[in-house]
C-alpha cells in the first residue's frame, strides 16, 4: 500500500528511510474495502480473448438459445443468497447490534481466511496458462498480501497458525484450494465471483450507500458497496470460457455453489448476540 521512502540527505551521502502508513502509532486511516469484494482489478482481463464474444452459433446454426452461465449460476444458488443477508451477522450489521465480539470473530477469521486465499492465488496463478488471467493473478494476490498484512497490523496478528479458525471458514479456504490446484485457472475466476456478487447485491439489500449502520457504518459503505460494474466483467469472461469450450457448466456451478455457501457459512458462523 502506501509505501513511501523518504530521501534524505545526511552526513556522507543519502539515507532511505522506510516508512509504512501501518507503522505502530494508531492511525485514523481505515484499511478500506476487502479484495474479497473489490473489483477493480478486472481490467487487467480487458484484452484476454475470452472478454470477446465467440461465434457460438454452429455450422448449422441449430444451436439453441441458452441461458447464460452467470446467469445460470446466479439463479441457481438464489436461495443462498437470501440465507446470506438473513444470516445473524448482516441482520446484526443492518441493525447496528452486531456484538462486537461476533465482529472481531470474523474479522480475525477474515484476516486469515485472506493470507491463505493470496496463498491459493498464488497456485492458480503459477497454473494459469492464460497470460491475462496470470497477469490479473498477480494483481489479485498483490491486493490480498497488502490488505491481509493491513489486517494484522489492525488485529494485532504476528502469526497466522494461532488463530483458531471455525469450521465455516476452513471449509471455504480448502475449497479454494482445491481449486487452484486441480482445476483450470480461469475456475479460479469463478470461485472469486460469489463473494463479488453476494455483497453488492446484500449492499443493495440493506441500502449500503445511505443507511445508518452505527459503528459499522463505514465498514458496511466500503465493502457492502451496491456498484457490482466490475463483476459483469467476470461474468462476461466465464460466459465466453463456456462459450469457447474452457468450461464446463456442471464444474463451474459446483465451484461457484462451494463459494456461495462459504460465504453463507462463514457469516452463519458468527456469534450475534
Ligand atoms: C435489532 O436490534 C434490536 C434492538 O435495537 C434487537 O432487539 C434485535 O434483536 C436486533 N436484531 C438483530 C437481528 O440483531
Ligand atoms: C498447480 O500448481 C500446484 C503447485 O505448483 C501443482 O501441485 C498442481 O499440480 C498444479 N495444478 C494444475 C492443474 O496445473
Amino acid at each position: 500500500m502506501l509505501s513511501v521512502f523518504h530521501l534524505s540527505l545526511f552526513g556522507f551521502g543519502f539515507i532511505f528511510v522506510f516508512s509504512s502508513v501501518y507503522s505502530e502509532t494508531p492511525s485514523t486511516m481505515s484499511i478500506g474495502r476487502s479484495p474479497r469484494s473489490a473489483t477493480h482489478l478486472v481490467h487487467h482481463l480487458d484484452a484476454s480473448p475470452l472478454m470477446v464474444a465467440a461465434d457460438v452459433t454452429d455450422a448449422r446454426g441449430l444451436k439453441a438459445p441458452r441461458t447464460l452461465l452467470s446467469e445460470y449460476l446466479w439463479q441457481q444458488t438464489q436461495q443462498h443468497h437470501n440465507q446470506a443477508l438473513q444470516s445473524g451477522f448482516v441482520q446484526g450489521i443492518r441493525n447496528a447490534s452486531l456484538n462486537p465480539e461476533g465482529f472481531g470473530g470474523y474479522m480475525l477469521q477474515d484476516s486469515v481466511f485472506c493470507y491463505k486465499a493470496s496463498n491459493n492465488i498464488a497456485i492458480a496463478e503459477s497454473n494459469a496458462t492464460d497470460p491475462f488471467i496470470k497477469q490479473f493473478l498477480q494483481k489479485t494476490l498483490k491486493s490480498y498480501q497488502e490488505y491481509y498484512q493491513a489486517l494484522f497490523n489492525t488485529w494485532h496478528i504476528e502469526d497466522a497458525s494461532g488463530i483458531k479458525l471455525g469450521q465455516a471458514c476452513s471449509a471455504y479456504i480448502a475449497h479454494e484450494h482445491n481449486v487452484a490446484m486441480n482445476l483450470n485457472s480461469v475456475y479460479f475466476v469463478v470461485a472469486l465471483i460469489p463473494c463479488a456478487k453476494l455483497w453488492p447485491w446484500i449492499g443493495q439489500q440493506i441500502a449500503a450507500d445511505t443507511g445508518n449502520f452505527g459503528v459499522y457504518t463505514k465498514w458496511v459503505q466500503e465493502n457492502f458497496s451496491p456498484d457490482s460494474s466490475g463483476v459483469t466483467k467476470y461474468e462476461t469472461l466465464i460466459n465466453n470460457a463456456e462459450a469457447q469450450g474452457v468450461i464446463n457448466r456442471n464444474e463451474a456451478l459446483e465451484v461457484y455453489t462451494k463459494s456461495m455457501m462459504g460465504e453463507v457459512n462463514f457469516f452463519g458462523s458468527i456469534k450475534t448476540i
